[in-house]
């Protein structure tokens, strides 16, 4: 199992324009896959086995799940899950030429939390999640929901933020007399090891309670680059998850706020 820490360095400016190096690494960022798949099946081997089947837990628009098949060519059914049909609907239309056979490909509504849609799925050997378990608030639920899946000598791999800049960002403007009236709670936002500084000991602890055996938990810090401060004022304002209850006279602070994030994040280094 690996989890991920993601921050940032580098210095922005005002100047939209200004190219950068830096900040505030998008959620659904995928180039990171790879090598976490690579570490994942040197511990589970899923990739060498002809015939296996892999389940991607939280698979969104399907970019995990294509990523994994045309990494490992072996593998003969991947079956994504999302909470979100929209993100289904997309992820079945989008099976990319390198993926090979789409007919591998299953995409299935579940949630990982509840166990709702995947008990049929009961006594699977290989599970993967990407970048899903960042956005769960009952963490400890999809961790043994995943146990209970898995058939005995099963293994599973998680890959997912426990902190991010980003989040200061949404926890300062969470915070502001002006923004919070148009919000929801915090704790729908911000994810529970953000809030409270969780590393791979807390995840360690966790998951052997529930009954895991450990193969590798560790924390790595990663950093993203925007070419400019514009590209990064647009992704944090497009990603922004209350954007569509801002009025416009709030909605517009937005980018110099990110701005500053970014610096301060950027400064800590
Ligand atoms: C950031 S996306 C990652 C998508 C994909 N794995 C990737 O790397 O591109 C996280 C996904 O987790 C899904 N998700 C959130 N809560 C979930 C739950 N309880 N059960 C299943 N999927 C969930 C979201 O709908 C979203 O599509």
């Amino acid at each position: 199992m690996a989890e991920q820490r993601a921050s940032e360095n580098t210095v922005l400016t005002e100047d939209p324009n200004e190219v950068t190096t830096c900040p505030l690494r998008p959620v659904a960022a995928v180039n990171d896959a790879e090598p976490f798949l690579r570490e994942a099946d040197a511990a589970m081997n899923f990739g060498g086995i002809r015939s296996s089947t892999v389940m991607d837990v939280g698979c969104g628009t399907g970019n995990s799940s294509y990523a994994l098949a045309a990494i490992f060519p072996n593998i003969n059914h991947v079956i994504g899950v999302d909470i979100e049909e929209w993100c289904l609907a997309i992820a079945r239309q989008n099976c990319p030429p390198k993926s090979g056979n789409c007919d591998i490909f299953q995409f299935i509504k579940g949630n990982i939390e509840t166990g709702e849609g995947l008990f049929q799925f009961r006594g699977i050997r290989h599970i993967i999640s990407i970048h899903c378990f960042s956005c769960l608030k009952r963490q400890k639920k999809a961790f043994e929901m995943v146990h209970t899946l898995l058939c005995p000598g099963g293994g599973a791999a998680f890959l997912f933020a426990v902190q991010m800049d980003y989040y200061n960002l949404l926890g300062d403007l969470l915070d502001h007399p002006k923004w919070g009236q148009y919000m929801k709670d915090k704790e729908d936002i911000i994810p529970e090891s953000h809030e409270k500084q969780y590393d791979e000991n807390y995840y360690r602890k966790l998951l052997t309670e529930i009954g895991f055996e450990i193969h590798t938990c560790k924390t790595e810090e990663t950093f993203s680059s925007y070419p400019n401060a514009g590209n990064l004022q647009k992704w944090v304002l497009a990603s922004l998850p209350f954007r569509q209850s801002l009025p416009s006279s709030l909605l517009s602070r937005v980018p110099r706020r990110a701005t500053n994030v970014a610096q301060e994040a950027c400064s800590r280094k």
